[in-house]
């Protein structure tokens, strides 16, 4: 394979934005050549009631706008932290926008300027999933000794679950913190719903073995498991996962060390344990930003994540070398949904005094994923 295999970006690349979303209706058109001002416009309008939250993983035309940045735990806290603002605009994904209601005050009004924005993991764990999954190990007589720790990327549902069972939710950033308390108020885990987390977390943060760790598959009786496997294992890793980070592969690993001799590789934790493992320095999108930003000059680093961060990243530091993991091109759709037109959409229709796309979550489920959420912020 010759070195222009591999997607080295920056300085002569650029893949540009790609648009998978056509704007009608009362969108307006992406191809609007007005589009930059009337955001603008609309922004300005808005002041001081909105808060524009963006996660990492937006387009650069949607981060141009945010007044926040950050990884899902940032942001969380941001929602939390920010009473003033009446609107608060979340571009990222429904599961993001959905703990921002649930942590910020009842006057405040969160937005998602596209309600296609969801993430195919938290879809991987359904409430009704959950329960079966509960109302199982509670007849093996091992529900009252586990504690759910549950990963942000989740519906408010299973967070409410969580919290009504004495668990936490987790970020990235703090899943060794999570487990770690977790560990400290029972015997075992039910890590849901992304078992690459869970897996890279129990076995290289906290040291145990793969064979603590079992795999609840939702789909099969008893998760597929013998009551004696149920009985032994110290963590039940639900089986769900991020398609976007499950791409890369230790192959991918293994031919970028060969094509970039000295190359550092960087990976969010979603990815599977065996590139995790291989990985010299693994994190969360906040933290893999804050190690490309100390790095030194003419350093060599292949990321394995979202490429929205990973090109951002590249066009930020022009003096050393940035490649994606993958070969082929890799944004989270969902992620994606989120444009400028449907971010002038909705900051326009709230200038109007029209709300649009408005996440609320229903009382009775906000309270325990409140307590959930709040355990986590207190770790
Ligand atoms: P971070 O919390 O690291 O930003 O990750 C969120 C996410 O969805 C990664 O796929
Ligand atoms: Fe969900 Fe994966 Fe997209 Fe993150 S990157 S929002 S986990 S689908």
């Amino acid at each position: 394979m010759a070195l222009s295999d591999l997607l080295i970006l920056g300085r002569d690349s650029d893949l540009g934005s790609e648009r998978g979303v056509s704007c009608t209706g009362a969108l307006p058109e992406a191809s609007d050549p007005q589009l930059i001002e009337r955001a603008k416009s609309a922004r300005a309008k808005l002041g001081s009631r909105a808060l524009i939250l963006g996660h990492h993983y937006q387009r650069d035309e949607v981060i141009a706008f945010a007044d926040i940045t950050g990884d899902s735990f940032k942001l969380a806290q941001a929602a939390a932290n920010n009473p003033d603002s009446e609107f608060v605009i979340f571009c990222g994904v429904h599961f993001m926008a959905e703990s921002a209601d649930i942590l910020t005050a009842p006057h405040q009004k969160v937005i998602l300027p596209d309600l296609a924005a969801g993430c195919s993991m938290a879809d991987m764990a359904t409430a009704n999933q959950v329960a079966e999954c509960w109302n199982a190990l509670e007849k093996i007589g091992v529900a009252s000794k586990t504690i759910p720790v549950t990963y942000m990327n989740s519906s408010a549902a299973i967070k409410s679950f969580t919290g009504e069972n004495g668990g936490t939710i987790c970020t990235s950033s703090n899943a060794m913190k999570a487990m770690s308390w977790a560990f400290e108020q029972g015997e075992k885990i039910l890590f849901l719903p992304d078992q690459h987390l869970g897996r890279n977390t129990a076995v290289l943060s906290l040291g145990l073995s793969l064979e603590d760790c079992v795999l609840w598959n939702p789909w099969k009786p008893m998760g597929g498991l013998t009551k004696e496997e149920i009985l032994a294992a110290k963590v039940f890793l639900w089986r769900g996962h991020c398609s976007v980070h499950g791409r890369f592969s230790l192959d991918n690993v293994n031919t970028v060390r060969k094509m970039i001799p000295g190359v550092n590789v960087l990976v969010h934790p979603e990815c599977q344990h065996e590139v995790v493992s291989n990985a010299d320095v693994v994190g969360s999108t906040e933290m893999i930003i804050r190690t490309i930003d100390g790095a030194s000059p003419g350093s060599a680093w292949a990321i394995g994540t979202e490429l929205n961060l990973v090109q951002r990243l590249a066009k930020a530091h022009p003096d050393k070398t940035i490649a994606f993991l993958d070969k082929t091109v890799c944004y989270c759709s969902t992620m994606n949904r989120i444009d400028l037109p449907h971010l002038v959409w909705a900051m326009e229709s709230l200038v109007a005094s029209h709300i649009v796309n408005q996440i609320t979550v229903e009382p009775e489920i906000a309270r325990y994923s409140k307590m959930a959420l709040e355990r986590m912020l207190a770790l």
